[in-house]
Order: structure tokens, then sequence, then C-alpha cells
């Protein structure tokens, strides 16, 4: 794969965040010694080297009652080193979706050789374990994991430190094309081999995300990611002093990170997740606020942004209304400890724009989590280890 180096990398404090790079060729050819003054602009990145790291990256897809027949594309597209972990919120009951869920990965492992994870949201055992770990965060009222794809990501989490993985990524189910994950995944490992520190998260951007209406119309930003990406702009921009267009992807549900970053944070819930970790990073290791984890400062925080060949196109149920997205993550900016009266006053005005709040309202504060790390992950393990054999798709291995 060959891919643009970095040829720009705004600092604050010990986080690093690169300019976006653009995947150039999906596929490079075999190994070669690139000549000096090639290396300079242009990273190519051997196929050995992306098997290396995706053998330790643990691909998530959450999914909650999605077409079928997406879901199955979606797996084909994870590359065989990964290992695949479904974290399923489908129902179980009358249509038994889960159940189909679970069919479809077993024959496909059965068929690949290959196997993957799948485990229910509400699976008791995971809630138990969850308890027993001390973290209860994540338990609703009935004591089980609570809905949304959130709390999917930070159970998967859990479960990828146990299993020992060093990267996690995540993979929505209900994108349209196995080839745009195939890419995604490629762009995960390919941001890791990248990093030199080994607190590192790799967001994608897409070249395009087509709508389809009437004929097809290659968009490159929705407005939500427009807003928002602003608004994260200006909250680091009135920290050094100088403005900056970094940030390009606020709100990236496809985007991966490294384990010992991911334990270290903590998440919001909904359409806050993505922006609330930025969020955190700047305030973990902005060096504005007190450092949150010394070793983690030391080597800095990575991020990459790359921009995928593949267009972006999922299911559109009419769920990313701007609103609906737009509030949680600016949300996430507003409540931020680094908030500044005029970021927060750009928040405003920009909700307010969109008719989503008044103008003397103020957006709501995203709902938080721990850490994955405040979890005792021995006492965790203990009570899901038992379970283990019934959470693979092919069982007896
Ligand atoms: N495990 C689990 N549990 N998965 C869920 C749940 C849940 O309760 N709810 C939804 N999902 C799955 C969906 O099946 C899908 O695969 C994925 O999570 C994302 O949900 P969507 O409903 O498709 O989200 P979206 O398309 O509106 O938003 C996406 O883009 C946003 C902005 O880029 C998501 O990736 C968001 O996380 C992201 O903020
Ligand atoms: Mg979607």
């Amino acid at each position: 794969m060959r891919i643009e180096a970095p040829r720009y990398t705004e600092r604050f404090g010990a986080v690093r965040i690169n300019e976006v790079q653009k995947v150039l060729e999906l596929d490079s050819g075999r190994a070669r010694k690139m000549s000096l003054h090639e290396n300079i602009a242009v990273r190519k990145i051997e196929e050995d080297t992306l098997k290396d790291f995706e053998e330790k990256l643990a691909i998530v897809i959450p999914v909650r009652n999605e077409k079928l027949k997406l879901f199955e594309g979606v797996i084909s597209g994870v590359p065989h080193e990964c290992l695949t972990i479904v974290i399923s919120n489908s129902d179980t009951e009358k249509v038994d979706r889960f159940r189909m869920e679970k069919d479809t990965l077993k024959q496909y492992c059965h068929f690949t050789r290959r196997n993957a994870l799948i485990i229910h949201q509400k699976d008791p055992v995971v809630a138990r374990a969850l308890e027993a770990g001390g973290y209860t965060d994540i338990l609703d009222e009935d004591g089980l994991v609570r809905n949304g794809k959130a709390e999917g990501m930070l159970l998967a989490m859990m479960i990828s430190m146990m299993v020992k993985k060093q990267f996690i990524g995540f993979i929505d189910a209900d994108n349209f094309f196995p080839g745009s994950v195939w890419e995604y995944v490629r762009c995960y490992a390919a941001g890791f081999s990248m990093a030199q520190s080994q607190y590192s998260m790799v967001r994608v951007v897409w070249r395009y995300k087509p709508k389809a209406s009437a004929g097809m119309h290659f968009r490159k930003w929705g407005r939500v990611s427009e807003i928002t990406n602003k608004c994260m702009n200006s909250l680091i921009s009135v920290k050094t002093g100088f403005d900056t267009e970094i940030i390009k992807t606020g709100n990236a549900g496809e985007h991966a990170i490294s384990l010992k970053l991911a334990e270290i944070l903590p998440y919001a819930s909904g359409y806050a997740v993505e922006p609330q970790e930025f969020v955190a990073i700047f305030e973990g290791f902005g060096g504005v606020l007190p450092l949150s984890h010394q070793t983690g400062a030391k080597q800095g925080v990575e991020v990459f942004q790359i921009e995928t060949r593949n267009p972006h196109l999922h299911e559109d149920r009419g769920t990313d209304h701007l609103q609906g997205m737009l509030v949680p993550g600016l949300g996430a900016i507003y409540h931020s400890k680094l908030c500044d009266s005029d970021t927060k006053q750009l928040v405003i005005n920009e909700l307010a724009h969109q008719k989503a709040i008044q103008l003397e309202e103020e957006p709501t504060k995203p709902r938080t989590y721990r850490p994955p790390k405040v979890l005792n992950l021995k006492k965790f393990a203990a009570v899901v280890e038992e379970h283990m054999a019934s959470y693979y798709a092919l069982n007896g291995q």
C-alpha cells in the first residue's frame, strides 16, 4: 500500500495530530527497496508489515438489526489475520436476528478457516463479569449493558484487552461495500505501522460520502462533520493562539486505537463517543490540564487521519439528521474543562443556527464512562472465560 507521508503535524502539548494523508495506491506490489528521495513524500507499506499489524488488531463490528446481507458483506471485508469481534444488540425474541448473525458468521468462519467472536450486548454473563470487575458504568437499571454502539465499543475493548490484542478498530455493520471495509482495515494497519508512540489512533476520512437520491452525489463533507471539526479546531486554536484546520475527523465512526491508549481514555455515549475521544486526548495530554498518564505523555499521543480511495456508503435511515448527531458531539466539546468562552459561544451559535437549541440554552452534557483501565481485568476475565467457547463462532478452537 502506498500512502502520503505525514506532511504536516500539529502539536498540542504531548498530542501530535497529523494532517490528512491520502491513500495513493491500494496495492503497491512486491517488497522492493525504495529510492531515498521517493521515501520523502510517500510511504510504502509492505504487505508483510500490514499483515504483522493486522495480526495484532481486533476488528469490532457493532451491529443492531442490520440487513443480514450487509453484515455478511462487512465480515467478508475484514482481512484474514484480524480477529473479528461482533458485538450485537440485535433482537433475540420473535425473529431471532442474533441467531441469524451467529449462523452467518459461523458459516463464513467455517469456509474461510478463521475464527471470530460474537457476543450479545445483553448477555447476562457479560454483565456479571463487568460487575465482578467493578465496572458497572455501562450497566442499566436491569443490570445489563445499556443500548448503544458506544457501550458495545467499550465491551469490545475489554474483550480485546482480555485476549491480549494490541490494537482495536471499529467498522459499522451497515457498510455497503466489503471493499471499503478491507481498505479501512488496511488504513488502520498502515497508520499503526507509521506510529512512533504506543499511544496512537487512526481515523478514516472519506474521499466521498455519496448520497443516493435521484442519481448520486459524491459529497465530501457532511454538514455535521464540518461543524464538529470547526468547533474542535477552535478548542485547540484558542489554547495555542494559532488558528488551525487540522482536525478533519471529529465524527469518524470508522477509527482504530492502540489498546494502550484506548484503555486510559474516558468515553461518552451516543454520537458523542467519537468527538469525546479527541476531547479526552486534548484534556489528558494537551498540557493545559494536569497530564492524565505519565508514560503516555512521555511517548506522546499520535493521531493519523487517513483518506481512503473507496467512497463511504452506508444505510441511510435518516438517523444522521443534523441535530441528532450534532448536539451530542458539540456537547462533548462545550462541556470540556478545556473549553473557553469563545468556543462555547461558537458552539451555541452553530447549534442555534441549526435550530437545535435556543441562543440562551446550553447543549446537554453527554453521559460519560470511566476509562476501561479501571476494570479489574482478572476478575472480569474469570467470569467471561468460562463461557468463552460459546462466544467463538467455531467452537472447540
Ligand atoms: N452493539 C451495538 N449496540 N451496535 C449498535 C447499537 C447498539 O445498541 N446501535 C447501533 N449499532 C450499530 C449499527 O448496527 C451500526 O453497525 C453501527 O452501530 C452504527 O450505527 P448507525 O445507527 O448506523 O449509526 P450512524 O450511521 O447514524 O452513525 C455512524 O456515523 C457517525 C458519524 O460519523 C456511527 O459510526 C456513529 O458512531 C458515528 O458517530
Ligand atoms: Mg450507519
